[in-house]
């Protein structure tokens, strides 16, 4: 298993965002997170990569107030809840936040480039970024402009393209296709299923849940900090009371 999540719970004060939450994920498997605004899958995926843990040592939760995080997260069968974010990343657990955020001031060039910071080696660098342009030719046409220009489609690809430069054995993608038009939409599922394809592992959080149900291995479904159900898609759009409360269809 490349990855496992055993009763992990995350409290900020005294509020519990995830309770008890357990899943797993398959080398070579595209499996989504889904469920409503507020059901703690940005929290899921901060906490699998170390930033809960980081909130925590820091005192940073938003409410400046205490944060709990408790529960087992392996990653290849070793424990990590206790590994810091950026050796997370060195062990090929990668995190690309939500909302786009590559460093707007920053040219496309050096966004890509700050994502290959843990390794050396001008050759492999510029084998990487081969790699990246190959996926999208769109950055390499604009590797000297300023990322806050790319149009959203454009930063979503370059963000995506940052977390591959890390060289993800396990790529967490956080709603990537949020605040896009339904035909860029397409276009970064499609590059989603093409960087499978390419053999890493993929645990994407996502809303738009038709879409991503026809892309996916397997999902599971998030309410209120807990998992509700899990399963193939065609099953969980089965069940009449997931679709309404659940999945809004
Ligand atoms: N650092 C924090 N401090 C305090 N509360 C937090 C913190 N991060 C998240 N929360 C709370 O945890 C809950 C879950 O947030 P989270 O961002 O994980 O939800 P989400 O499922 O990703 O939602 P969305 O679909 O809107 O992105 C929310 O009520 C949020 O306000
Ligand atoms: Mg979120």
């Amino acid at each position: 298993m490349l990855l496992e999540v055993n009763n992990l719970t995350v409290c900020y004060d005294k509020a519990m965002i995830l309770n008890g939450i357990s899943l797993k994920v398959d080398t070579g498997e595209l499996v989504s997170l889904v469920g409503p605004n507020g059901a703690g899958k940005s929290t899921v995926l901060r906490a699998i990569t170390g930033l809960v843990a980081w909130e925590k040592r820091m005192k940073r939760g938003t409410t400046g107030g205490e944060v709990t995080i408790e529960g087992d997260v392996l990653f290849e069968g070793k424990p990590i809840s206790q590994t810091p974010a950026h050796e997370i990343v060195r062990l090929g657990l990668v995190h690309c936040p939500e909302r786009r955020r590559p460093f707007r001031e920053m040219s496309v060039q050096d966004n890509l480039m700050a994502g290959a910071y843990l390794f050396g080696g001008k050759g492999q660098v510029q084998d990487d970024l081969d790699k990246v342009f190959q996926l999208f030719p769109v950055l390499k046409k604009r590797l000297g402009q300023v990322s806050g220009t790319l149009s959203g489609g454009e930063q979503q690809m370059l963000a995506v393209g940052r977390a591959l430069m890390s060289r993800p054995k396990l790529l967490c993608i956080d709603e990537p296709s949020t605040g896009l038009a339904p035909l860029m939409r397409q276009e970064v599922f499609n590059k989603i299923v093409e960087i499978r394809r390419t053999g890493v592992t993929i645990l994407l959080v996502e809303q738009e849940v038709a879409s991503v149900f026809s892309l996916t291995d397997r999902n599971y479904v998030l309410s209120s900090g807990r998992i509700i159900a899990q399963g193939k898609g065609d099953d969980l759009l089965q069940d009449e009371v997931i679709r309404k409360t659940y999945l809004g269809l």
